[in-house]
């Protein structure tokens, strides 16, 4: 059987449902500036765990370290999400570590494109891609308790929401109750799970 990871990292299309064109590619030191702009917003440093002081030598190292290890590694995949015109309009990493048929999912929307529909579209292709492709049986999405806006992006994308965890995530040298939802592979068989 062919090993994707021998091959370079894919690129993934899928279209939101408001008919927009999305490409999910590896990430280019021309998406530096998106990557600055969307990690130094407010909201971004409220729901993950991108850190502080973002600044241009951070970008740098997330298009040229962080986002390629991932697939180097043969642990997942970090990708761009990327508009028609191959602008940056967000960033999603699946990441394996431990079991090595389950990944959890991190994401963001650059703030100017958000409430178009791409992370629900750019979530569903990357978790279905992950349980076909690489073979996953579950892909899991975790966020603080509160984050409404990334919940319904999850149901939206097809996972199933399982309850909340206690201490679940780690914030900023903080334990924080996290919601957790899943799309795992029978999903995709039954078609159940879809938004
Ligand atoms: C959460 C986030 C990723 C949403 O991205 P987006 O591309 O705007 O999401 P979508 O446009 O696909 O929206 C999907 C749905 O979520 C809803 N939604 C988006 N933000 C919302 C919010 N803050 N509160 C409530 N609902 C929200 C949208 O209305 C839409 O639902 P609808 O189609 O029923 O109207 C984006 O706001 C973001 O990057 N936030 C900061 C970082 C973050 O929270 N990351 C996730 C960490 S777990």
């Amino acid at each position: 059987m062919t090993d994707l990871y021998d091959d370079p990292q894919p690129v993934l299309h899928t279209v939101t449902d408001r008919g927009a064109a999305l490409a999910l590619r590896p990430a280019q030191l021309g998406d530096a500036p998106g990557v600055l702009a969307a990690c130094i917003d407010p909201e971004t440093l409220r729901w993950t765990t991108v850190p502080l002081e973002y600044d241009h030598e951070k970008a740098l190292g997330f298009v040229n370290d962080y986002a390629p290890g991932w697939w180097l590694r043969r642990q997942g995949a970090a990708f761009v999400i990327a508009d028609a015109h191959d602008a940056y309009v967000g960033q999603i990493d699946l990441r394996v570590s431990g079991d090595p048929q389950v990944a959890d999912v991190g994401f963001l929307t650059a703030p100017h494109a958000r409430g178009h529909g791409y992370m629900s579209a750019a979530l569903r292709a990357v978790a279905e891609w992950g349980i076909r492709e690489l073979g996953l049986a579950r892909v899991e999405w975790k966020a603080y308790v509160g984050n409404d806006g990334s919940r319904r992006v999850a149901e939206k994308a097809g996972f199933a929401y399982e309850g909340v965890q206690r201490n679940g995530c780690a914030h900023r040298g903080e334990r924080r109750d996290a919601w957790v939802a899943a799309m795992v592979r029978e999903d995709l068989v039954t078609g159940e799970g879809k938004a």
